[in-house]
C-alpha cells in the first residue's frame, strides 16, 4: 500500500540491505526484531566498525605519540589517520584544528571554558536559542553567570521555528561575542537558519559555535561553507564507538587560546616552575586521548561515505515524509513541531492525547519499538511549547518503512492499552 522507500531515495540506500551490516539487528527482543527509531540518541554500529576496533586492539594496541617501538608507531599513525578522516568528513582546512574529545558536550564546554572566558566579561553578550540541547546551553548560562556577562535566548514560533526579530534588539543591548546555535534540533528536527544567523554574527563581530550533533552523522557538513568558528559532534551518534567526539575550531583562534585542560600530551617541556604547550592540536588533548574509539570513528566514517551522506540525508527525509504520513492516521495524536517534512531531520515528536510518553514508550516496547520519551535534554524548550515531555521517534541510514508501520501499529495498541 505505501510506496517503498528504497525505490523513493538516491541509489545505493537500500536499508534492508545496510541492516545486514548491523549485527543488532540480528537480535529479538521480546521475540520480534528490532525496531529502533532512537538513533537521534545514539547509532547502532556497523560490523566494519566493530571489526576495526576489534582489530586494533589484537594486532596494534600500544599508547600513542609515546612508543618508538613498532606497535606505538602503527597506533599513533592509526590515530593520526583518523584525525585526517575527520577533517576530511567536514572539509577544515587543516588537520590542527581537529581536537579529539569526549562528545559534543565535552567539545562546547571546551570552547566555553576557555575562548569564551578568555573573550567575555561585563557588558558583552552571549547569544543563543531556546531550541538547544542542554549540552549547547548550561555551559553558557555557566560561562555568563561566571564572567558576568549577559547570556540571551532567541524564541522560537509555535512549531519550533527560529525566530530572528530580536536580532537588533540584542545587538544593541552590548557587544555580541558569542552565538551558540545547533544545526538541527534534536527534540524536533528542525533545521534553523543558520547562514542568516552567521551573517549577523559577523556584522558584530562574534565567534560563531554550531553544535553538529545531528548532522554531521546524516547529511555533507562543510565547515568552510558554513563560515562557523566552531563546530562540535559526537561519534556515538555517527556509527562510531561512545567515548570520542570531536571540536573543530579555526587555528588562529585555538593557536591564541589557553588550553582547556593540562597535564601530559599536552605539553612541550615542562619544569617545576613553568611548563610550555604543546602545538596544535594536542595542546587541547591532555592525557591518553581515546585512540582505539578514534580507529572506530575513521572505519565510521568510511562506512558512511562509501553508502554517501547526500542519500542518507535524502533517505532520511523520505522516511520522516513517510512517518509524518502515518503518524497523521493515528486518532488523537499531535505532532509537536513543524508538521511537514520540509526543512528538517529525520526526527519526528509527538504527543497522544493525554497519554504520558513514558506509557507510550513502555507499550511500544512490548512491539520491540525503540523510541524515546521525555524532555530529551531540552527542558526549556519543552516549557516553550507547552508540554512536559514528548515521545521522539529519530530515522537514520537503516531506517526501514517496516519499522514505522509497527510504530504506527504500536501507537493503535497504545490507544487500546490505554482506554483512549
Ligand atoms: C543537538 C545535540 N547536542 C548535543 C548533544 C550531546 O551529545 P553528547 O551527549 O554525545 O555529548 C546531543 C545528544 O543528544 C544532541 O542531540
Amino acid at each position: 500500500m505505501f510506496v517503498s522507500v528504497t525505490g523513493t531515495t538516491a541509489p545505493g540506500i537500500d536499508p534492508t540491505r545496510i541492516r545486514a551490516d548491523f549485527p543488532i539487528f540480528g537480535r529479538q527482543v521480546h521475540g520480534q526484531e528490532l525496531a529502533y527509531l532512537d538513533s537521534a540518541s545514539t547509532s547502532q554500529k556497523p560490523q566494519a566498525m566493530l571489526d576495526a576496533m576489534t582489530g586494533f586492539y589484537s594486532t596494534s594496541n600500544a599508547n600513542v605519540h609515546r612508543g618508538v617501538y613498532t606497535l606505538g608507531i602503527e597506533s599513533t599513525d592509526a590515530f593520526e589517520a583518523a584525525r585526517d578522516a575527520v577533517a576530511q568528513l567536514i572539509n577544515a582546512p587543516s588537520r590542527r584544528e581537529v581536537i579529539f574529545t569526549r562528545n559534543t558536550t565535552e567539545a562546547i564546554n571546551l570552547v566555553a571554558k576557555t575562548v569564551g572566558a578568555e573573550r567575555c566579561g561585563p557588558g558583552d553578550v552571549i547569544v543563543s536559542t531556546v531550541l538547544e540541547h542542554h549540552a549547547n546551553l548550561v555551559p553558557w548560562q555557566v560561562l555568563a553567570q561566571q564572567t558576568g556577562a549577559t547570556l540571551r535566548f532567541l524564541d522560537v514560533d509555535d512549531q519550533g521555528n527560529l525566530q530572528l526579530d530580536e536580532l537588533d534588539e540584542i545587538a544593541a543591548s552590548g557587544n555580541v561575542r558569542i552565538v551558540a546555535v545547533t544545526h538541527q534540533s534534536n527534540t524536533l528536527g528542525v533545521r534553523p537558519p543558520v547562514e542568516a544567523l552567521v551573517r549577523w554574527a559577523r556584522t558584530q563581530g562574534a565567534l560563531v559555535v554550531l553544535d553538529a550533533a545531528q548532522t554531521v552523522p546524516n547529511r555533507p557538513v562543510d565547515v568552510q561553507a558554513l563560515d562557523v568558528d566552531f563546530l562540535a559532534f559526537s561519534g556515538h551518534k555517527t556509527l562510531a564507538p561512545t567515548g570520542i567526539g570531536v571540536l573543530w575550531g579555526r587555528e588562529e583562534i585555538l593557536a591564541a587560546t589557553q588550553p582547556f585542560l593540562t597535564g601530559g600530551e599536552m605539553i612541550r617541556s615542562v619544569a617545576l616552575d613553568r611548563t610550555s604547550w604543546n602545538t596544535l592540536p594536542w595542546k587541547f588533548e591532555a592525557g591518553t586521548p581515546a585512540y582505539a574509539e578514534a580507529v572506530g570513528l575513521h572505519a565510521a566514517i568510511d562506512y558512511l561515505q562509501a553508502v554517501g551522506l547526500d542519500a542518507i540525508d535524502a533517505h532520511e527525509h523520505a522516511i520522516t515524509e513517510y512517518a509524518l504520513g502515518r503518524l497523521g492516521e493515528v486518532p488523537g495524536l499531535g505532532i509537536v513541531g513543524p508538521p511537514d517534512a520540509a526543512s528538517r531531520g529525520g526526527v519526528v515528536s509527538f504527543v497522544l492525547d493525554d497519554v504520558h510518553p513514558h506509557d507510550i514508550a513502555e507499550i511500544l516496547d512490548r512491539h520491540a519499538v525503540c523510541v524515546r520519551a521525555g524532555h530529551h535534554c531540552t527542558q526549556p524548550l519543552m516549557q516553550r511549547l507547552g508540554h512536559s515531555a514528548t515521545v521522539r521517534a529519530s530515522f537514520y541510514l537503516y531506517t526501514t518503512t517496516d519499522e514505522v508501520d509497527r510504530l504506527a501499529a504500536g501507537l493503535h495498541d497504545v490507544r487500546k492499552v490505554m482506554g483512549v
